[in-house]
């Protein structure tokens, strides 16, 4: 039997991978997983290990046990936003993984490669379940190279922390200026681009797609466009 219909995004952070992925999979009716939330559940249960973000090498192995041993579930809640959570050993951790702190030890935690290793079997079984949208740095790379088409979503950087920033207010996050904000994600677009073990690149066979200047819904379109040129049979409503 061959492989279910997988679609890749990837992207450096706030190309629009979220919002834009969690409507293609209405559209389609395919599940939607968010990689990124996996490597920030591993960096919240080593901040609660006691780690921050200057571990060092000598780090790597406890915190490679710490992703090994996590168990990992994603639930769908009608009555809670967003509606899909994630529960990390026994626990809904949602609310806590989308911080500016967060994220930059999500960043960090992901260049050990066992932590990526032991996310990676995880990845392609949520993927291998039902017809799926999965987004990420390295889902057309790595995680699903035989994905049936992959995107790859950029952004000028003042636009990408512009979002950032109108997500965090959103969320009534606390405070962070515009300048400490582009400095946070330009340490993390170098981190994710130069680790060793699957850095963010755009797979030859992605399509990318600059988003700079364009609305959510324009990004949509575009990315409905691609995946019904190539897939005439989806039929959907796009
Ligand atoms: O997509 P995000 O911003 O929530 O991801 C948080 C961090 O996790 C990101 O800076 C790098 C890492 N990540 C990764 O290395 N590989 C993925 N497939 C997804 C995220």
């Amino acid at each position: 039997m061959g492989n279910p219909f997988v679609v890749a995004v990837d992207g450096p952070a706030g190309t629009g991978k979220s919002s834009v992925t969690k409507k293609i999979a209405d559209l389609f009716h395919l599940v939607h997983v968010n990689t990124g939330s996996l490597y920030r559940a591993v960096a919240y249960l080593a901040t609660e290990a006691g780690f921050n973000l200057d571990f060092e090498e000598a780090d790597h192995a406890a915190i490679t046990r710490i992703a090994e041993k996590a168990q990992f579930e994603f639930r769908r809640m009608k009555d809670k936003n967003p509606k899909n959570r994630l529960f990390v050993n026994g626990k809904d951790v949602t609310s806590q993984l989308r911080t500016p702190d967060m994220s930059m030890m999500a960043s960090k935690v992901s260049a050990i490669p066992g932590v990526r290793s032991a996310l990676k079997g995880l990845q392609r079984g949520l993927g291998l379940q039902a017809p799926s949208i999965l987004e990420g740095r390295d889902i057309g790379t790595v995680i699903f190279p035989d994905a049936s088409i992959k995107f790859f979503l950029t952004a000028s950087i003042d636009e990408r922390v512009k979002r950032r920033l109108a997500e965090l207010e959103a969320q009534d996050s606390e405070p962070i200026s515009f300048e400490e904000l582009r400095e946070q994600i330009r340490l993390r677009d170098e981190g994710d681009t130069n680790r060793a073990v699957a850095p963010l690149r755009k797979a030859a066979d992605a399509i990318e797609i600059d988003t700079t200047a364009h609305t959510l819904d324009e990004v949509v379109k575009m990315i409905s466009h691609r995946i019904l040129e190539r897939f005439p049979a989806f039929g959907v409503k796009a």
